[in-house]
């Protein structure tokens, strides 16, 4: 919530000196700050109520680009390289899922990759984030690796509490743990591999189809 002080701040010393750039770069803070205080409360009113799921059958493909176009323009603008070892456009592959809940989980955790990433901007000559999905017999795994600054162990389990971050202003800390909870409500798993320094990989495992 600093950002919005700071924000209202700039505009009142703004105003008071007519400086029209002032106001300005505060209004562009402020801005920013309720956008995410707007999609913050969002998440929270449409997590907080334990809606059942509405489950469909979604074509793997179509999921996949719908993620990948989504975080592009980010990805984009930082130089992030996309390496991609997913079903291709031709296949039925499908996953049971609610699209939205599921898509949403998938999205907080990629978020936090192309952050891990930017976070060693500068210092790591390429930086590069790695999607891949594994069709198996029981199981179906999304795994989303970037070369970024990596996780320490210790850190592993915390990072699924409420409010956890250490973005300071720039995190509320709920997107792992609401991704956490619509992965768990398809009954699936969140794992984490990382080495510090070098990648930190997500693995989401959810239960196949149902025959
Ligand atoms: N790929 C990653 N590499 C390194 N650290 C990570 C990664 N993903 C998550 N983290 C750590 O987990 C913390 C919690 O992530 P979470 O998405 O819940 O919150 P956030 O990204 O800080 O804020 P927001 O709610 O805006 O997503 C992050 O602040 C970061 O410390
Ligand atoms: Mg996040």
């Amino acid at each position: 919530m600093s950002g919005l002080d700071g924000g209202d701040y700039m505009i009142t010393l703004g105003l008071e000196n007519k400086d029209a750039e002032m106001i300005r770069d505060g209004w562009d803070i402020a801005k920013k700050k309720i956008k995410l205080i707007r999609s913050m409360i969002l998440d929270i009113l449409y997590h907080s109520k334990d809606r059942t799921l509405d489950r469909k059958s979604v074509n793997v493909f179509d999921f996949i680009q719908e993620l990948v176009t989504t975080m592009a323009p980010r990805m984009k603008e930082h130089g992030i390289a996309l390496v991609q070892d997913t079903p291709k456009p031709n296949s039925d592959a499908a996953v049971w899922i609610d699209k939205t809940v599921f898509f949403a989980a998938l999205l907080a955790i990629f978020e936090n990759a192309v952050d891990a990433c930017v976070a060693v901007k500068g210092v790591r000559e390429k930086l590069e984030i790695k999607i891949s999905v594994e069709l198996k017999d029981k199981e179906t795994l999304f795994k989303i690796r970037d070369n970024g600054k990596g996780l320490a162990r210790k850190y592993q389990k915390e990072v699924f509490s409420l409010f956890y971050s250490d973005k300071g202003n720039k995190g509320t800390g709920l997107g792992l743990f609401i991704a956490q909870r619509s992965v768990k409500q398809h009954k699936g798993v969140i794992k984490i591999n990382s080495i510090p320094g070098q990648y930190t990989e997500f693995t989401v495992a959810i239960p196949v189809l149902p025959v």
